[in-house]
């Protein structure tokens, strides 16, 4: 009985499966595979997973490739990262993998014998520089051709979002490309690696609703830095109508929260000062994974979803609560987030906790509610409004940051005067700012006219640019005799000054000097160091300091809560 039931599940699963799209696998060992499963029924991850697709855990045995084929050992791969911190993190979950098959890392491109390139679609202006490098790749793998070492053919794979928008026009544009492997398919990539040996291109682009790679321990590829980041969820279910994301990333996930807290943990152990939990929407977290009450979402007031919402489950302010109880010498940031997912929880665990940063990501990408309408963003200019001041006043002293889009489809000048204009009363300590770039598959790009001049919307960022960086030189400039808790991240090779970050994620330079240290004696800076400095000059993006004391999360804020040192404004 139950064997037929799993066969009949299976049959159903075998259907779902979209093998075509994976082009590794030729129709007989489609077919192969097939018969394999219906015959002998799932593994046992298959089992447990309730998915039949393949899941390569271990160093995949291929029947049909030879084994000095299979053999990829020392073979020396050069990475090349382009994109958001997202895919930053996924090279360090790909070369987890790729290390324990027995490939080694290189950071000299002349050494290299695989080159992976981790890429990015989110705007034009993100896939032409991949396609520069792609030029210069090729170059360098017909050069190798006609060389000497001949005998050690360069490959090249495309990995992450164009990969997976572009799909198999990739390989049909650029032949010299060997692999595409989308964001969900990298413990695919040795197999896809052993098979471009023969001679073959390897394309696999799924999707998957569940992959998280929660079991994958990330190799950092900076090991020497003293922050890292972590995934804790992936895809977009937001659809925005502007954005391709949703598109290259697959639907919303999130990461068992045990998992999280072990990496945390893990990494606190390895002296690691700092981590960025990682997502497209990291506030609309929600582990299913456990057993729990099936509460309803709390959304700020004024704010809606396209998707209808899932509910129990753990959500981001448990999330918080569990990682900052980590280690709380350890600062914790977020990122990215979108403004319908702040309840009270939230800002609550925030404003409570010392080690997590008073730092808000809320991309309010126009100050237009027309314009939002039309992005599909699910709030007006007034509910954003009314969510910054709440936020503020949850959190005295908050520092905010955003996107902005000008010259999305249709946008008038007035319109954009409205995204000026929030710009003005939003005091954004850091903002990321961008011209519309039309991406194909997405609403807009179905629904709108792409209608605003590329010399308009450059001259609108030119404007939104000047703006910003006046109005974040006068914020910086408020701080000119405050004290900053300054993680250091490294020494100025060249002038041997000492850069950290504070607590809203700014710059802040000082010059090496002996300072306090907590046992009374004193000490140069080191990378790692938490040091109380008093900011004494300003720039837009930077700040200049004189360190005083070296310190530690909880001794800096001992005396002193965030909101006492800075005016509540708004
Ligand atoms: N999930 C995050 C980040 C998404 S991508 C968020 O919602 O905040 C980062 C930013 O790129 C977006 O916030 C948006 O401002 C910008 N962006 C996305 N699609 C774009 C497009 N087609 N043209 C220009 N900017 C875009
Ligand atoms: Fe894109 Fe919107 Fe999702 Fe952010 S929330 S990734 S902008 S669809
Ligand atoms: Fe780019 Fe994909 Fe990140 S499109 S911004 S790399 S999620």
């Amino acid at each position: 009985m139950m064997s037929l039931r799993c066969s009949s599940r299976l049959i159903r699963q075998l259907n779902k499966i979209n093998l075509k799209n994976c082009r590794c696998y030729s129709d007989s060992s489609r077919i192969n595979f097939m018969k394999d499963k219906l015959k002998h029924g799932p593994n046992l991850s298959e089992f447990i997973t309730g998915s039949s697709e393949p899941i390569l855990t271990e160093r995949p045995n291929i029947p049909y490739l030879p084994d000095s084929i299979q053999d990829n050992l020392k073979r020396k791969v050069f990475f090349d990262v382009y994109g958001c911190q997202m895919n930053l993190n996924d090279t360090d979950i790909v070369w987890s993998i790729l290390k324990k098959e027995g490939f080694e890392r290189t950071k000299i491109e002349e050494e290299a014998d695989i080159f992976l390139v981790m890429t990015c679609a989110i705007r034009e202006g993100a896939e032409t520089k991949i396609w520069h490098r792609l030029d210069h790749l090729r170059g360098f793998k017909r050069r190798r051709a006609l060389s000497k070492y001949k005998n050690r053919p360069v490959k090249i794979g495309l990995l992450g979002c164009m990969a997976e928008r572009l799909k198999e026009k990739l390989i049909e544009k650029e032949k010299a490309v060997d692999v595409v492997a989308g964001p969900d398919s990298y413990r695919d990539l040795p197999r896809l690696l052993a098979l471009t040996d023969s001679g073959q291109t390897a394309v696999n682009v799924l999707l998957s609703l569940d992959e998280t790679y929660a079991d994958v321990v990330p190799v950092r590829l900076n090991q020497d830095s003293v922050s890292a980041f972590i995934s804790i969820m992936r895809g977009c279910d937001n659809m925005c109508t502007y954005c391709i994301v949703p598109f290259t990333r697959g639907r919303e996930r999130s990461r068992p929260i045990a998992s999280i807290v072990d990496e945390v943990r893990h990494l606190s152990d390895q002296g690691v000062k700092e981590v960025t939990l990682l997502g497209q929407n990291v506030n609309s977290y929600r582990d299913l994974s456990g057993q729990s009450e099936k509460l309803d979402t709390h959304m700020a007031k004024g704010f809606k979803t396209v998707y209808k919402n899932k509910k129990g489950g753990l959500r981001f302010a448990d999330l918080l609560d569990k990682v900052s109880a980590v280690d709380p010498e350890m600062r914790i940031r977020f990122t990215a987030a979108h403004p319908k997912d702040f309840p009270d929880e939230v800002l609550q665990v925030i404003s409570e906790r010392d080690n997590i940063c008073k730092m808000v990501h809320l991309p309010a990408q126009s100050g237009s509610s027309a314009v939002l309408e039309r992005m599909r963003r699910g709030y007006s200019r007034e509910a954003y409004l009314d969510l910054v001041g709440h936020v503020k006043a949850a959190i005295p002293g908050v520092g905010l940051s955003t996107d902005m889009i000008c010259g999305f489809c249709g946008e008038t000048e007035e319109e954009f005067q409205e995204t000026m204009s929030l710009m003005q009363l939003v005091d954004y300590n850091v903002a990321f700012l961008f011209p519309y770039s039309m991406r194909e598959k997405t609403t807009a790009y179905r629904r709108y006219k792409d209608d605003v001049p590329e010399q308009v919307k450059k001259e609108r960022h030119n404007r939104m640019v000047d703006l910003y960086r006046r109005k974040s030189q006068l914020l910086n400039e408020a701080e000119i005799g405050h004290t900053h808790l300054v993680l250091v991240e490294s020494i100025v090779q060249k002038t041997g000054q000492i850069l950290g970050r504070n607590e809203l994620y700014i710059k802040v330079l000082f010059d090496q000097t002996d300072i306090l240290s907590q046992d009374g004696g004193k000490r140069a800076v080191t990378p790692g160091d938490f040091v109380a400095v008093r900011i004494v000059g300003a720039k837009s993006s930077l700040l200049n300091g004189v360190p005083l004391y070296h310190t530690s999360i909880r001794d800096f804020y001992r005396d002193k809560s965030w909101g006492e040192r800075y005016a509540v404004s708004l």
